[in-house]
């Protein structure tokens, strides 16, 4: 090469190297002082890039860090080049109901574009359409209705829940368990019964299903592929190094909930469970399958996942909190002789309960902050703020919940602010609770569908828990539910109790 030809390599290099340092410089400046989201507040960093957003979403400490950022910056925070979030009440309606002054505000692909080779689920199919078509089939199997005709099925868990637990607080009279696995063998199963007719019998075995263990890792590969999505390079490099062992793993773990819906779908068997409705809607329009398997896969997340989390959270603060737990447990052994007389009807009107149970959503809420969605083309405002189309917006359930500006003594377990005769009286500190704030199934189109299911898997298990044994903290072993890493859904740790069956069971239990 000659020395001309070599000069101009360098200079080419230098040039490129320039573009390559100058563009980011360019684009993060372009993005604090010159986007139209400009004038929202928050921190230059996070404004500048979607950097400091995947770091904290990839350590798990998203929620703890935005609610830091709500504090200082106010309800509205630009947490991203193109995201702003919320913490403001008036959020939900805007973002997730139906709204006469503005087109709807449809899931973020980002987060929700399936797996190449994986067909739609009810969760994250994004057009409109299809969403209800999906939706519309599966949501006779949710109703009031079709639960009472399962409540037997949730009795048989809940019940083999309490014989697992007493054979457990038999063995020793110091007996201590880890509730956190219990709880998820108990949804898990639920739903694998419940919905294909096939429990995965953890219980029975005492120990979790090998798809158990996987669970949490997919919702943390979630996390993971939506931070590889945001820079659509190392999306693809990553899609291309993916090993195929794990790809296997995937499409072995779709097949396998394929055979088992294709086995409930051809043997009609006479029971309540969510297929059952799917077949008889069959009988009158034309279901999509793959559409429906991938539902369901993602179901025994969603629908299980969440549940335990919750059950933790409140048996959780209630080992801690021995006076309310007194409280509960007086409640429910006053109102049921015998563990048989709990029925999802009778509480339903049980106050304590309920209040715990809400108190339980406020502080632990399974879903911490709402997935984002995208502003319709064209603009509209959230809170009164307008955002350009295309602006990723999201819900920050866990700041709104612990917000002093929302809830007196906000970051204590109280369930008595939601006891009628608490709130309603005016000369109460919890009057001016504002208890509408508190949406742990979301709103709208996309609400959660599993709410009665979730509702009566809470109220049945807390109680027979509740009735059938006394729990106490064990010293020194207190776990910090702020502390719990979120990747999406939350990273639980054990609960490590002390567990006895209760000492006075009267005569005719
Ligand atoms: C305490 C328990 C639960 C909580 C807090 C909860 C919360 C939520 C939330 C917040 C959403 C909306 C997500 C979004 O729009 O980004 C949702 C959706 C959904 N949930 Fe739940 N959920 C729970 C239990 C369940 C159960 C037990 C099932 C079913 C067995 C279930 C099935 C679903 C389904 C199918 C959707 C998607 C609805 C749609 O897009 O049309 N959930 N849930």
């Amino acid at each position: 090469m000659s020395n001309t030809e070599e000069s101009h390599t360098s200079a080419g290099l230098v040039y490129v190297l320039l573009v390559l340092i100058a563009y980011p410089i360019f684009r993060a400046l372009h993005n604090v002082f010159f986007h139209p989201l400009s004038d929202i507040p928050g921190p230059r960093a996070w404004s500048a890039s979607r950097l400091p957003f995947i770091w904290s979403l990839l350590r798990g400490t998203l929620v703890h860090d935005v609610e830091r950022l709500h504090w200082k910056y106010g309800p509205v925070v630009r947490i991203a080049p193109d995201e702003v979030t919320f913490a403001d009440a008036d959020a939900y309606p805007d973002i997730f109901q139906a709204r006469s002054d503005s087109k709807p505000f449809l899931k973020d692909p980002v987060w929700w574009e399936t797996q190449p080779g994986l067909p739609d689920t009810i969760l994250s199919a994004i057009n409109p359409e299809k969403h209800a078509r999906i939706r519309r089939i599966l949501a006779p199997g949710f109703t009031l209705r079709a639960l009472r005709d399962q409540e037997p099925i949730l009795h048989q868990y809940v019940n083999l829940l309490v014989d697992r637990l007493r054979e457990s607080a038999l063995e020793s009279s110091e007996a201590q368990v880890d509730l956190v696995p219990w709880l998820n063998f108990t949804t898990f199963d639920i739903i694998g019964d419940l919905g294909f007719g096939d429990s995965f019998n953890c219980l029975q075995h005492s120990r979790y299903h090998p798809w158990t263990a996987m669970l949490f890792s997919t919702v943390k590969a979630a996390a993971w592929v939506a931070s590889a999505r945001y820079y659509p390079l190392i999306e693809f490099i990553l899609l291309k190094c993916i090993p195929p062992s794990l790809m296997k793993t995937q499409t072995d773990h779709y097949q396998r909930i394929s055979n088992k819906v294709d086995r409930r779908l051809n043997f009609e068997m006479e029971r309540p469970d969510v297929l059952s409705y799917v077949i008889k809607k069959r009988e009158e329009e034309a279901v999509p399958i793959g559409e429906i398997n991938s539902t369901f896969m993602i179901l025994t997340t969603a629908g299980s996942e969440t549940t335990a989390t919750l059950l933790s959270g409140i048996m959780n603060y209630l080992v801690n909190c021995p006076d309310k737990l007194n409280t509960l447990k007086h409640e429910v052994r006053h109102n049921f002789n015998t563990s048989d007389d709990i029925t999802l009807e009778a509480l339903k009107d049980l106050p304590y309960l309920n209040a715990v149970i809400n108190e339980g959503f406020r502080m632990c809420p399974p879903v911490p902050w709402v997935l984002p969605r995208r502003v319709p083309h064209g603009g509209s405002t959230v809170c009164g703020t307008w955002l350009p189309g295309g602006t990723a917006v999201s819900v920050q359930a866990y700041t709104m919940n612990r917000s002093p500006s929302y809830f007196h003594c906000a970051s204590s377990f109280i369930p008595e602010r939601w006891l009628p005769e608490v709130h309603g009286n005016p000369e109460s500190p919890f009057s001016k609770d504002s208890r509408g704030v508190i949406q742990p199934f979301s709103l709208g189109p996309r609400s959660c569908l599993g709410q009665n299911l979730a509702m009566a898997e809470l109220r049945l298990i807390i109680s027979k828990l509740v009735w059938a044994f006394d729990f106490e903290a064990i010293d020194g072993n207190v776990l910090k539910w702020d502390d719990l890493r979120v990747f999406l859904l939350i990273e639980k740790k054990p609960i490590q109790v002390k567990i006895k069956p209760r000492s006075e069971v009267p005569a005719e239990a």
